[in-house]
């Protein structure tokens, strides 16, 4: 089997990208996104803009994929698709195309949970990256997901600890809102806050047991903060804005790296991987590094393009799930809270 050449075209439309890649074995070809800009205005994913954009972008994102990978449709040995967690308009789009293609040209399906397709992103060949070795802790943390997961063999995961409210994407999103800046804020963040310094302000971090997170008081502590601050001096967001943004982002690593500490102590694991957006965090990445040194840990950033919502890490799940003949029949049906 290994010898082969297996051809996947992978699609993903959970929320708000419609992604289509063709990975060659566990090789990238081809990896399409086509971006909503439609929620931008709205300060937030609006779910009915999202299926209809999926709905006018699935085909043109599908047929650049397979040309860019300068393969034909008849190629094609499997359709790996995201069946959940996500948007349920969203997620109906992927799956009846996905569907349908196979039906039509006569190859098999294969479902995919997207969370667990963030953690197996890892797996894709890239020059330079290194693949974790089993058993490893995974930390996904997006706009719409903040998940400890741990990983004892590609389809072997447990999640130990998960959001009880918002995601972390959402924390940066949000408390960026309340001062100002357009959506998505996490980058503009975390770009500011290089230059502020993060003890400045203080927000107290959330009090939940175990391995699980919330980030909803958090932006409640910043709003209350700002309204204090901002009655007594009208320009405070202006005159502060990089040591707001520093304390805010310096806030969160804590409340992430806390928890992963935790993680750690309790399995006695130290190879961690992170993907999701939020992993292009400049702040969060340097305290991984820090880990390394300080803890001992080993950790794994995927290649940006495949951390962010992306169809290549589909496509990976897809191509080990063909390995072990693992297809979905025609009955298989969107589900938006898919659990790993
Ligand atoms: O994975 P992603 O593209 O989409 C999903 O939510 O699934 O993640 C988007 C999230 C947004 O909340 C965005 O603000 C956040 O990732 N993000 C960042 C950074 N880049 C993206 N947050 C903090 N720092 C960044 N550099
Ligand atoms: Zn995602």
């Amino acid at each position: 089997m290994n010898s082969q050449k297996i051809y996947i075209l992978a699609i993903e439309s959970s929320c708000d990208d419609t992604a289509a890649a063709v990975l060659c074995n566990n090789v990238v070809l081809s990896n399409v996104i086509a971006g909503q800009k439609v929620h931008a205005e709205y300060g937030g994913v609006v779910p009915e803009l999202a299926s209809r954009a999926h709905q006018q972008n699935i085909v043109p994102v599908v047929h650049q994929a397979i040309l860019k990978a300068g393969i034909g449709k008849k190629d094609l040995n499997a359709i790996a698709f995201t069946r959940g967690p996500g948007l349920m308009g969203s997620l109906l789009v992927g799956t009846s195309f996905a569907k349908s293609l196979s039906l039509g040209l006569n190859i098999p399906l294969i479902e995919v949970n997207h969370m667990q397709a963030h953690i197996l992103a890892h797996y894709i060949k890239e020059d330079g990256f290194n693949m974790p070795p089993f058993p490893f802790l995974a930390m996904t943390i997006s706009g719409g997901h903040t998940q400890i997961v741990r990983v004892d063999s590609y389809f072997d995961m447990t999640v130990l600890g998960e959001t009880i409210d918002d995601a972390v994407g959402e924390a940066f999103d949000k408390s960026g809102k309340i001062i100002g800046l357009g959506y998505p804020a996490g980058p503009q963040i975390d770009k500011l806050a290089q230059q502020g310094n993060p003890k400045a302000f203080k927000f107290t971090k959330p009090k939940v047991d175990g391995l699980n997170f919330s980030f909803s008081g958090l932006k409640t502590a910043i709003l209350y903060f700002i309204q204090k601050e901002t009655k007594q001096n009208p320009d405070f967001i202006a005159q502060h804005l990089n040591d707001i943004c520093a304390s805010i982002q310096y806030t969160i690593i804590q409340i992430l790296m806390d928890k992963l500490k935790l993680a750690v102590k309790q399995t006695g694991i130290t190879h961690i991987a992170i993907g999701g957006g939020v992993s292009a965090n400049s702040g969060i990445r340097k305290a991984l590094k820090d880990g390394e040194q300080k803890y001992g840990w080993t950790t794994y950033v995927p290649k940006f393009e495949y951390t962010t919502d992306n169809a290549a890490m589909i496509g990976i799940v897809g191509y080990l799930k063909f390995q072990e003949g693992n297809f979905s029949n025609q009955n298989v049906m969107a589900s938006s809270r898919l659990k790993i």
